[in-house]
């Protein structure tokens, strides 16, 4: 791994234009659960019963209940950990552009990366579904399931369920970035759901190097990344920039 690490502080010290594609495996290691593998959410629930914007639509206090309030004590709470905190690192370096996440938990932008697109929304904000007014998550009472607008109408979190379009402007963005980057660091994603996975595919087309992070194999790992690096985002990274500093 020593060796990997040396190769990824000098790709990105040769790199001008870095962008991140980043999952819920980031996030882990400030307490968030992933959502596949071990401990992960679709562990406990099956995602299309839950996570599916007919089951909300159908029930919106079955999935607040058993979901989103989760989230919200979660999230409320979690802080960056080395991971995120090394991404804008990166930024600070004058190395890193975007950062594409999957994420909802709004970690990035807490650690200080300046341009993040969501690609499936945030979770900071909740919407009504009535007047489309927004309500910070944080601000949200719960003690009524589910919980409501002024105007009497549902709040929903302002994230994407599964059966929704992912936002245009984040795909349209996220295309972009990808296309136009030197190098894609792949953090912490299974990269099993598209169009997220596409994204290191529309790098590696037009040339940049893929680096992916995480501890387990991916479907990217043998065909599209140049190479996996096994390991927690955050160490990886505060390894990576013990090794930049010198470089660069
Ligand atoms: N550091 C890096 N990677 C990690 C860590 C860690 N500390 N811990 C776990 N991982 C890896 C896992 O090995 C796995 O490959 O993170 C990945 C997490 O995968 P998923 O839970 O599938 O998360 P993600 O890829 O973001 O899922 C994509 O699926 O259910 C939807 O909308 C949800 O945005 C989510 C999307």
């Amino acid at each position: 791994m020593d060796d990997l690490i040396k190769q990824a502080a000098g790709d990105l010290a040769a790199a001008c234009n870095v962008v991140a594609l980043t999952g819920a495996g980031i996030s882990t290691e400030s307490g968030i659960p992933p959502f596949r593998g071990k401990g992960g959410l679709w562990e406990k629930f099956d995602p299309m019963e839950i996570a599916h914007i007919d089951a909300f639509m159908k029930d919106p206090a079955r999935v607040w209940n058993l979901l989103v309030k989760e989230m919200k004590a979660i999230v409320d709470t979690a802080r960056p950990n080395d991971g995120h905190k090394g991404l804008a690192k990166l930024e600070q370096m004058g190395k890193l552009k975007t950062v594409i996440t999957q994420n909802i938990d709004g970690l990035h932008q807490a650690a200080g990366n300046t341009d993040v697109i969501e690609f499936h929304g945030n979770f900071a904000w909740q919407r009504c579904m009535d007047c489309s007014q927004k309500y910070e998550t944080r601000q949200v009472d719960i003690s009524q399931i589910p919980p409501r607008c002024r105007c009497g109408g549902i709040l929903r979190p302002d994230a994407v369920f599964f059966g929704e379009m992912i936002p245009q402007d984040a795909m349209w963005r996220s295309k972009q970035a990808a296309s136009d980057c030197d190098l894609m660091l792949v953090v912490g994603t299974s990269a099993v759901v598209q169009p997220a996975a596409l994204m290191p595919l529309f790098a590696k087309e037009t040339g940049a190097k893929i680096i992916e992070i995480n501890p387990e194999e991916t479907p990217l790992t043998v065909e599209v990344s140049d190479y996996l690096i096994k390991g927690r985002a955050g160490e990886v990274m505060n390894q990576i920039l013990q090794e930049l500093k010198p470089a660069i």
